[in-house]
């Protein structure tokens, strides 16, 4: 058998909890660490005590700790270079090096990309100034699309159905995003239902997942504000024929023009996508796996996570068999109430391993935190992701439902339509 080693995993959310589980399965998997973690991840393993943005104290001590692997879960790490930082201690590092993380990191960078690449995307224009935005906005008029270009945490795109609202947009962008709003990106309004797809690649291979759907607004019906994602399911059941090999190709086609170009992008490449009468076209790339489409992709991956992984940064994933069921996956998401404006922490969390010992389902950990008496407290906006796998997709909707049922906390809030427009088909998504 293969030796094990040891992983150091860097995030906190719910998409690192579903990739610890994963990758603690794997009969390769040493000892696990995390940097910083959250409540849940914290029962399979030790915390490091590094800044996961500081690439060269993480790779010091990883080095120094006789780390094989480090998995990089969130954007910010990959923008800010640390998997380069990893790999220059001759580390294997999954997740793509700081350049080729700016298909995330920059918007604009992307354009150019899918440009070359000849990947359909909305048109675009950009600007380093918000007077000729501005002009530009009032000639185009709403609705209209506004991005910031650099990382927002979320925030920085606003989909204007008017001039006004857009032109309010252009402002927001250029003064409340830092250097992220020092571009700013004008881009055609796309309709039609979305899809994300994420995809495993060495640089060379890209291998799709399954395709999977957020749900972002925070409340019933897609009304409220915009969330870090409220529910999730996977696959998604309105493909038509030949959708999913066209999103494919996309973005091997992107893969392909980054080597061409002389960077190789290695890790997770997440495709947001938007099936539009005239075929799939980009609304974003993600450098990393998506939250919370993770922990309905991965439950259902047959696959050793780690060799996966270390397969992505070595250049020989197309040697690694990666395999689905037939099975369905929904997770709904539980919320601190308030969230996403301002909420309460330190609640204490009942009947998580009630909900964990139903059939088909996980609960995985997002913003948790362990008391002084191991018991579980809530610590962030959204707080934990309850997923459940099934063999139809009405099953596992009902079956996370049903485990949400068990779970308690004062404040917890949910969206109680995750799902259901799959159920009604393709001119509802
Ligand atoms: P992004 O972060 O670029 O994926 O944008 C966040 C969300 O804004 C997407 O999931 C879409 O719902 C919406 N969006 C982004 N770009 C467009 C576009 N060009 N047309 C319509 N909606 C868009
Ligand atoms: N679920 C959207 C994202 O991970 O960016």
């Amino acid at each position: 058998m293969a030796e094990k080693i040891d992983i150091l995993l860097l995030g906190a959310g719910g998409r690192e909890h579903a990739l610890l589980k994963k990758l603690s399965e794997s009969p390769r998997a040493g000892k696990l660490w995390v940097a910083p973690g959250n409540g849940g991840m914290l029962q399979l393993a030790e915390v490091a005590p590094v800044n996961q943005e500081d690439g060269d104290q993480v790779a010091t001590w990883a080095a120094e700790n006789g780390i094989g692997l480090v998995v990089i879960g969130p954007e910010a790490p990959l923008v800010a270079g640390v998997g380069d930082a990893v790999r220059a201690k001759g580390i294997a590092c999954f997740g793509p090096s700081g350049q080729a993380a700016q298909m995330e990191g920059s918007k604009e960078f992307a354009k150019q990309v899918m440009a070359r690449a000849g990947a359909p995307t909305a048109a675009y224009q950009s600007f380093t100034d918000e007077t000729a935005c501005a002009e530009y906005v009032r000639k185009l008029g709403g609705p209209i699309v506004i991005k910031a270009d650099g990382l927002a945490a979320g925030k920085g795109v606003i989909v204007a159905a008017t001039t006004d609202e857009a032109l309010a947009g252009v402002h927001e962008c250029f003064t409340a995003f830092g250097d992220a709003g020092n571009t700013v990106i004008v881009e055609e309004m796309l309709e039609g239902p979305e899809c994300s797809l994420l995809a495993l690649t060495d640089g060379t291979t890209l291998v799709p997942l399954a395709t999977s759907q957020d749900h972002k607004r925070a409340l019933d019906g897609d009304k409220g504000p915009n969330t870090g994602g409220m529910g999730v399911y996977s696959p998604v059941p309105i493909l038509l024929d030949g959708e999913l090999e066209q999103m494919t190709a996309i973005m091997q086609r992107v893969v392909d023009q980054l080597r061409a170009d002389g960077i190789t992008y290695s890790g997770c490449l997440y495709g947001g996508f938007m099936l539009t009468k005239d075929g799939p076209k980009v609304l974003e790339f993600n450098a990393r796996f998506g939250d919370p489409e993770t922990q309905v992709v991965l439950p259902r991956m047959q696959a050793d996570l780690v060799e996966a992984f270390l397969a992505c940064d070595n250049g020989t994933l197309s040697d690694v068999p990666i395999t689905w069921g037939d099975d369905w996956a929904v997770s709904v998401v539980l919320t601190s109430a308030g969230y996403p404006g301002s909420y309460e922490k330190g609640k204490v969390i009942t009947g998580i391993e009630d909900a964990n010992a139903m059939d088909g389902v996980t609960v995985y950990h997002a913003g948790t935190a362990l008391g002084e008496n191991g018991e579980v407290l809530t610590a962030g906006g959204r707080v934990l992701d309850v997923t459940a796998v099934a063999p139809t997709f009405e099953a596992a909707r009902a079956q996370s439902y049903a485990a949400c049922e068990k779970i308690d906390f004062e404040g917890k809030t949910f969206r109680t339509d995750i799902g259901l427009k799959a159920i009604l088909g393709r001119e509802n998504l």
